[in-house]
């Protein structure tokens, strides 16, 4: 689903990926943690082509994207959860999740309105309220429905849980558990280390923009000593 050699990506002077390799293979939940800064969502938004690649190859679904446009990209079929939620403050929560509807790259209509209405009950009564008045944990599911109405093949989620109530933090995770039993290749970071390795195969450490330590999830967990060095917990 994703593949990514020697990316190196900037902001101006500043070189912030330095030659990062990736691989998700389609059906697969990968893990991406790192402390604040390390460049996890400057990798992401390298995928995305919303921050340009200056050396390195980024493959979707097998199409070399490296030099395509945000909208090329996101059409071989990426959900994409930002940092921040990304709601639109003057939408509706309806308005939101429908802007975003479409048939997924392979014609599937499986996530609808309903669906999601569904997955995150909560919303139903939010359905009219601009997007602002919603409370943290609701935009949060609006921004994960939203993500799904494009009917991903890959769903990326950046800091889905952050600093959300505990109960909500859980049925986030468990959405994000649906999802992936629903076969939807799933690219995840999380402060919580643990919640990201209990919910991926496999896993990566990013440390000052390059891989510092990777391998199956379950292997990463039981390497506590590597895991409090590199991200200080
Ligand atoms: N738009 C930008 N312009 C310049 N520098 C940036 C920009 N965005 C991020 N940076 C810098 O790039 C580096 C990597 O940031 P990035 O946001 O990718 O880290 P992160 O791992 O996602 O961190 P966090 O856990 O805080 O979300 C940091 O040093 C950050 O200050
Ligand atoms: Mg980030």
């Amino acid at each position: 689903m994703l593949d990514v050699a020697n990316l190196h990506s900037y902001y101006g002077e500043s070189h912030i990926l330095h030659g990062v390799d990736l691989q998700l293979p389609a059906g697969c939940a990968l893990g991406l943690l790192g402390r604040n800064g390390m460049g996890k969502t400057t990798l992401i938004k390298t995928l995305l082509g919303l921050v340009r690649a200056r050396e390195g190859r980024v493959r979707v679904a097998g199409v070399d994207v490296t030099r395509r446009t945000p909208f090329e990209i996101a059409r071989l079929g990426i959900g994409y959860v930002p940092e921040g939620r990304g709601i639109f403050a003057n939408l509706s929560v309806r308005e939101n999740l429908l802007m975003a509807q479409r048939p997924g790259p392979d014609g599937r209509c499986d996530w609808t309105c309903e669906r999601v209405l569904e997955t995150f009950p909560r919303l139903k009564e939010r359905l009219d309220t601009g997007g602002q008045q919603v409370s943290g944990g609701e935009q949060q599911m609006a921004a994960i429905g939203r993500a799904l109405m494009t009917n991903p093949r890959l769903m990326i989620l950046d800091e889905a849980t952050e600093g959300l109530a505990p109960r909500i933090v859980e049925h986030i995770w468990q959405v994000i558990a649906q999802i992936r039993a629903s076969g939807i290749s799933t690219l995840i970071v999380d402060r919580n280390y643990r919640s990201v390795l209990r919910h991926t195969d496999r896993a990566l450490v990013l440390r000052k923009g390059r891989v510092a330590l990777a391998g199956p999830s379950a292997q990463l967990a039981a390497d506590e000593p590597a895991l409090q060095a590199l991200l200080g917990v």
